[in-house]
């Protein structure tokens, strides 16, 4: 089959691999119709994570099932289902308690699996015409029936929009308040879709693309720009001087300054000074334990300079990590399907599979009207 496979630092390349098969009972085979490409996988095109090469990206996948294992009970060939970027057991601790992002058993390096991606086992990702999903009954989503319909919408289930959800959820969000965001790439994009759908005051989204800012604004945030101005001080001024209720991070370890020079700690530092005393932060942009490729010592080994003691002062609280994807996917698909969420909004590109190449390279580059890219194989 064809597939998009890592060979090194902005080198991925479309080409010919190994159908995958079934290789454990309860596996089941995916046929994919669509599979985007996500945030995540520039932090390893950019060569910033040590994934080796070989191996076939994506994790963010949508298709219709074509062979079930001897144990597959609940899934039938032809069921479209979408696919959580993580893998889960269904019967680990973390999996019983719907941490499905922290799987005990998927990866034998730790916590935690997912397709096409680095220190999270050793699964191919679905930028491909085929997936071999591990556990099919209990990770596969169910899809209405009609094809093709929405298929742009349920994707961003896979990932961006629960990630995005997961922001709000870790800072818990409730109606009536006020919200900022870092970053309005994708996953910032769907935080505040999520936050406006959980009834939000106001939602105030921080970027320096005018294209991204202005599909925060259409959507019904306040488009911040943190070129014109320190974003603390636009959201303080937004705010009464007391800073937002609620605050996301969606950038993560790669945040950088609007000439691009990296610090992997503004958006963190600019959360908790955004926010007011005893807010809640939801940081779900990706920080990892080692940063081989950071600028400094410091941030090499994974660790920041943090305005704790700021962080402290206000009382503020925190949530991390990972989108335990199946909390909360079958809700948003059912939001989909009743037109009260349309997460496609960020979709810019849809292309066939050969051309990742380009699209990979078009999106790192966030070049203006890139926002989202899914791929057809
Ligand atoms: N927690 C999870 O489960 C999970 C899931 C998916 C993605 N992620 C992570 O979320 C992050 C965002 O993903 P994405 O797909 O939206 O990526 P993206 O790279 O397309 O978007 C990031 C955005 O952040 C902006 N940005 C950079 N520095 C900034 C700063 N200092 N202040 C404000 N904005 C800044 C960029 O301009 C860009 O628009 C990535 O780190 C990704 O790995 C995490
Ligand atoms: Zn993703
Ligand atoms: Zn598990």
């Amino acid at each position: 089959m064809k597939a998009v496979v890592y060979h090194g630092p902005r080198d991925i390349r479309v080409e010919r691999v190994p159908d995958p098969m079934i290789e454990a009972p309860a596996d089941v085979l995916v046929k994919i119709t669509t599979t985007s490409i996500c945030g995540s996988d520039l932090h390893m095109y950019e060569g910033r994570t040590g994934l080796e090469p070989g191996r076939v990206l994506g994790h963010e996948n949508l298709g219709e099932i074509v062979e079930t294992g001897t144990s597959v009970e609940r899934l039938r060939v032809g069921d479209r289902v979408c696919v959580p970027f993580n893998i889960g057991c269904g019967y680990c601790g973390n999996c019983e308690r719907g941490r499905t992002a922290f799987c005990l058993t998927m990866n034998p390096l730790g916590a935690g699996a997912a397709f096409g991606f680095d220190g999270l086992g050793p699964y191919n990702g679905g930028q491909a015409e085929y997936l071999r999903v591990p556990h099919g009954d209990f990770n596969c989503l169910e899809l209405p029936r009609e094809r093709a319909l929405k298929e742009n919408d349920y994707v961003m289930c896979a990932d961006v929009f629960a990630t995005g959800y997961h922001a709000t959820e870790l800072a818990g969000v409730r109606p009536g308040e006020t919200v900022v965001v870092y970053g309005a790439g994708p996953v910032g994009l769907m935080a505040t879709h999520s936050a406006i759908i959980k009834g939000a005051e106001r939602v105030m989204t921080v970027d320096r693309h005018s294209d991204r800012l202005r599909l925060a604004e259409e959507i019904g945030a306040i488009p911040i720009d943190d070129r014109k101005a320190p974003p603390t001080e636009q959201v303080l001024d937004l705010t009464d001087g007391e800073g937002a209720d609620r605050g996301c991070e969606c950038v993560g370890y790669q945040a950088h300054d609007p000439d691009g020079v990296e610090h992997p700690n503004t958006t963190m530092n600019n959360l908790i000074g955004s926010v007011r005393a005893t807010g809640t932060l939801g940081v779900v942009g990706m920080f990892v334990p080692r940063d081989p490729g950071a600028l400094d010592e410091i941030a090499k080994r994974g660790e920041m300079l943090l305005d704790f003691g700021a962080l402290w002062w206000k009382g503020q609280s925190m949530g991390t990590g990972r989108c335990n994807v199946k909390a909360y996917n079958r809700y948003l698909r059912d939001l989909i399907a009743n037109d009260r969420a349309r997460p496609s909004f960020v979709v810019s590109h849809e292309l066939p599979l050969e051309e990742a190449e380009e699209a990979y390279r078009h999106f790192d580059a966030r070049e203006n009207g890139w926002t989202k890219v899914v791929l057809h194989p």
